[in-house]
């Protein structure tokens, strides 16, 4: 079972810590976000139903079946929530998965890495999929007419139609007219799903199944948590005591800054997750009254026991605005235990027999403590192991936490106006016809960089 604890905010646990009451004082507060996404669920929020329509994973397999008579590799070009939940997944299971296939997720438009990964693949053995919930993300678009483009100079036309499939929403956009001219698979992403809630619609499922990772199980694992989140007991469901510890920690103790740290290498990836889904869905400027409130959290990735050796001394004495959030896994997949190597030496004597995961719990024990005595809040997650099951209950429980923070907030959890701007002024500077107020916006803003000269 997949446990979320919040007692590393309340004392006698954390240095400085909250009463314990504080959690029934905001119940109210919590029931009542909590109703208003229960009563648009279904009506203008969809993501808690898209691990109940299975019938994604029929349709997904005959694709993915197609896919690998042509192909080992696959490209999937997206960015943002159109990548990240797919990449999530892919790290976290690929583990389980088969090894004879890959993914390559591009997405970003460095012409370095995109021609290092076209120079490492052959296209005969390639195939790509494109996913863009608009259709029209500019990034998308210029990687996929370089991929077309490689596709078509090496293996014609007909080869670079069927080597790709395409993931989209359901309105008119450039990408699904494409599609439609060219006989291409398209699959879709509901309205009413924002892209950083995606990870479980065909986004997540395409690449996933390519490397044969078991999305029934993924589906089946983020429905039995859509349950548990989706009840009216809010002091006994998971995403409400979630959401509760990051507000509490933020509200009453003003962490500001809330640490995702798994322990565990296959969850890297997902804190990238996880840092686009907190930011992008609580960093606002406006509350939903139009008032301005710059309110938000902000995610910071970290991952243990590596981080204990980069970032932990900040988070132990540097501002107190921050929160950690420690994901555990109780039981990793692989044994390794230490040999008795140097067997002259106390200083390694202590380690050996003991398997490497258990010198790993043990740092994430002491770490957790002396956060605590630090005076620095913990919310614990707790998954018993690190399966397709476990890891679709995880993005479901994220999700609904962001959520159910969002509102409590009083922001609109699933838009992302601030970045709107800065995207009509990268196009007004590229000369898109329409844009051109704000390639002046642009152009007022700059001058010459000057500073100290350094090397050429
Ligand atoms: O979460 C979101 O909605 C965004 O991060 C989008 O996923 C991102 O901007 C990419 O957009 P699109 O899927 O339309 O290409």
């Amino acid at each position: 079972m997949t446990i979320v604890s919040i007692d590393g905010l309340f004392v006698p646990f954390l240095e400085g810590g909250l009463a314990r009451k504080r959690l029934q004082e905001i119940e109210g507060e919590l029931r009542h976000a909590h109703r208003e996404l229960m009563s648009r669920r279904g009506k203008d929020i969809d993501f808690y139903d898209v691990p109940l329509a299975t019938t994604v994973i029929k349709t997904v397999t005959t694709e993915v079946t197609r896919l690998r008579s042509l192909a080992d590799d696959l490209l999937v070009l997206g960015i943002g929530g159109s990548s990240l939940g797919g990449q999530a997944i892919y790290s976290a299971l690929c583990g389980t998965a088969d090894r004879s296939f890959r993914v390559h997720f591009v997405d970003n438009i460095d012409p370095d890495t995109l021609s290092s990964l076209l120079e490492r693949l052959d296209p005969a053995k390639t195939a790509t999929a494109v996913i863009s919930k608009s259709g029209t993300t500019v990034e998308t678009l210029a990687l996929l007419l370089i991929v077309r483009r490689w596709f078509r100079v090496s293996l014609g036309k007909g080869e670079m139609r069927s080597r790709m499939t395409a993931v989209t929403g359901t309105e008119d956009s450039l990408l699904r007219e494409l599609c439609q001219a060219e006989g291409i698979r398209v699959f879709e992403i509901p309205t009413h799903v924002a892209g950083r809630y995606s990870a479980l619609t065909a986004v997540g499922l395409l690449p996933a199944a390519f490397v044969g990772i078991d999305i029934g199980a993924l589906l089946e694992g983020a429905a039995s948590m859509v349950k548990k989140v989706t009840a009216d007991d809010v002091l006994d469901n998971p995403a409400c005591i979630l959401a509760a510890g990051g507000w509490l920690a933020s509200h009453d103790l003003g962490r500001t800054s809330l640490v995702m740290m798994p322990y565990c290498d296959a969850l890297r990836t997902t804190t990238a997750w996880f840092v686009q889904l907190w930011g992008e869905s609580l960093g606002k400027r406006r509350n939903r009254l139009g008032e301005e409130v710059r309110t938000g959290q902000t995610p910071i990735p970290a991952v243990g026991a590596t981080d204990q050796h980069t970032q932990l001394q900040l988070f132990l004495e540097g501002p107190r605005d921050k929160a950690v959030m420690l994901v555990e896994v109780a039981k990793h997949r692989s044994l390794l235990p230490i040999p008795d190597e140097l067997e002259e030496r106390e200083e390694a004597t202590f380690l050996h027999g003991r398997d490497l995961s258990e010198i790993l719990d043990a740092e994430r024990r002491a770490t957790r403590a002396a956060l605590l005595e630090g005076g620095v809040p913990v919310i614990d997650v707790v998954l018993p192991v690190l399966d397709p099951a476990r890891m679709g209950a995880l993005l479901v429980l994220f999700q609904a936490a962001c959520a159910t923070t969002g509102i409590m907030l009083g922001v609109n959890p699933f838009d992302q106006p601030g970045v709107e701007e800065s995207r009509r002024m990268a196009l007004g500077l590229l000369g898109r016809p329409g844009y051109e107020s704000e390639a002046k916006r642009v152009l007022l803003r700059e001058s010459p960089r000057r500073g100290p000269e350094g090397i050429d």
